[in-house]
């Protein structure tokens, strides 16, 4: 039986792209640290829907966590054929004084997991000649940005990453997408404790679901969700990174002052 991957389903973007899915028919297999909200979700999209959800609690920052997962579907016979590599987080602050741990806890989950769970899902994918994997990037993997150094740095993996695997798997069937949402309205600048800034423009997580649909069906490799993100995209992309950074850098700065 078929059934589709998503990460970091228990809040925002996640939780739309599993709500979107099952609408659609897919049969689900939801992941995230949050057990009771997996559960309950599992619980009324099957009613709701008449699919199949798993749910596998478990976080991927942890030592082989991506191996387990992906055992763990194998033993159940689950055909993965779309993969949402969605969990993540960031963090907002001066790198020298954030704390050490957390930052390599953001690699570990935006990069090594999404990385590790690409190549467990890709062989069956190939073998197959068919498969879906949308990588949850974000527009800061457009740009360096400063007080969020890695949590943009770690986007520009997923990006950079997304579209190399996107052209050697394409002869096989198989789409994969960064998304790039901007700011999108969820717990990630709570969980980022991060100063408001932006007001405008916000997106909501079915928005941004929506717009990345749209793009698993045009075969895109790199879709940024929203036209004035787009735009800003472009400009933080052709800007010199000295000028990005330091308009950046000078925007930030003051806030943070004000929050310390
Ligand atoms: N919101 C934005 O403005 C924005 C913009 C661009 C890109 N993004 C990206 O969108 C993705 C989803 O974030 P969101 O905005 O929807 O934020 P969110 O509401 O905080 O959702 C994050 C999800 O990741 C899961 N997660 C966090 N740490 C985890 C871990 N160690 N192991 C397993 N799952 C974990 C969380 O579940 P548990 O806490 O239950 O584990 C939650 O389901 C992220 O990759 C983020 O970088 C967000």
């Amino acid at each position: 039986m078929k059934f589709t991957l998503i990460t970091g389903a228990s809040s925002g973007i996640g939780e739309a792209f599993a709500r979107r899915l099952a609408a659609d028919g897919h049969n689900l297999v939801l992941v995230a640290r949050s057990e009771d909200k997996l559960h309950q979700l599992c619980d009324e999209l099957m009613l709701k829907h008449k699919i199949t959800a798993h749910y596998i609690a478990a976080d991927l920052t942890e030592f082989e966590a991506d191996k387990r997962l992906f055992e763990e579907t194998e033993r159940h016979g689950f055909e993965i054929d779309w993969l949402v590599n969605n969990a993540g987080f960031g963090s907002m602050g001066d790198f020298a004084g954030l704390e050490l741990e957390r930052e390599l806890q953001m690699i570990d989950l935006n990069i090594s997991a999404l990385v590790a769970l690409t190549h467990h899902y890709l062989p069956a994918m190939r073998a197959r000649k068919s498969g879906v994997i949308v990588n949850v990037s974000s527009t800061a993997s457009f740009q360096p940005i400063p007080y969020m150094a890695t949590y943009a740095a770690t986007k520009a993996f997923v990006t950079s990453f997304s579209e190399a695997v996107n052209e050697e798997n394409r002869a096989y069937g198989i789409t994969v997408t960064a998304l790039c949402p901007g700011p999108t309205d969820t717990n990630f600048f709570a969980v980022a404790n991060a100063v408001p800034f932006t007001a405008r423009g916000v997106q909501t997580s079915e928005d941004v679901v929506e717009n990345a649909l749209k793009a698993v069906r045009a075969g895109k490799a790199v879709k940024v969700s929203g036209f004035r993100n787009y735009i800003g995209s472009v400009l933080g992309t052709l800007a010199p990174d000295a000028l990005v950074t330091r308009t950046i850098g000078s925007f930030l700065r003051p806030k943070l002052k004000k929050k310390v």
